[in-house]
């Protein structure tokens, strides 16, 4: 079989590419541990309080260990529960001492809403019926907004919080 010169260029550029792909999917897949955020954590969500994590009195930001945060928080049409600070308002900022580990666990009874700290990398869908959760390392102090990206009805807008990094 005879290939012509410019066939072999475009058959090894496009084995090639594959194989580039196929390495940058294993690397982040295997050694930087990537995954699809959601590992199919579920929760009934007409019962979110049954589950421990969601009951009101351990809503909001928990120290679990030195350096070590949980927060843990409902999203609903249109509000975010973090539950009540101890005057009994609604908690609406969050403060997290910065290099900090944080996991974030968030879900819904209704719809599915978004869960977005603007300015950083944590950025979950909030489904019905899951729990989303993130681990981070919130670095650079600041006053950064939590918003809704995932548009949920007439009062998406309202679907916001503070999250303050200090040091
Ligand atoms: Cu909740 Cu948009």
């Amino acid at each position: 079989m005879h290939l012509h010169k410019y066939e072999k260029i475009w058959l090894t550029f496009g084995i090639g590419s594959l194989v580039v792909f196929l390495l940058i999917l294993g690397y982040g897949a295997f050694w930087k541990g990537t995954h699809p955020q959601s590992h199919g954590v579920t929760i009934d969500p007409n019962n979110i309080q049954a589950y421990e994590d969601f009951k009101p009195e351990n809503l909001g930001l928990t120290k679990v260990d030195d350096n070590q945060y949980v927060v843990n928080l409902i999203a609903s049409a249109f509000n975010y529960d973090f539950g009540k600070d101890d005057d009994g308002a609604p908690v609406k900022h969050i403060r997290i001492p910065a290099g900090s580990n944080v996991l974030f666990q968030v879900t819904t009874p209704d719809v599915v809403h978004g869960f977005n700290v603007a300015g950083t990398n944590v950025n979950m869908m909030v489904e019905p019926g899951y729990i989303s959760q993130l681990e981070t390392v919130l670095k650079k102090p600041g006053i950064y907004t939590i918003v809704c990206n995932e548009y949920c009805g007439v009062g998406h807008h309202m679907m916001y919080a503070t999250l303050e990094v200090y040091e």
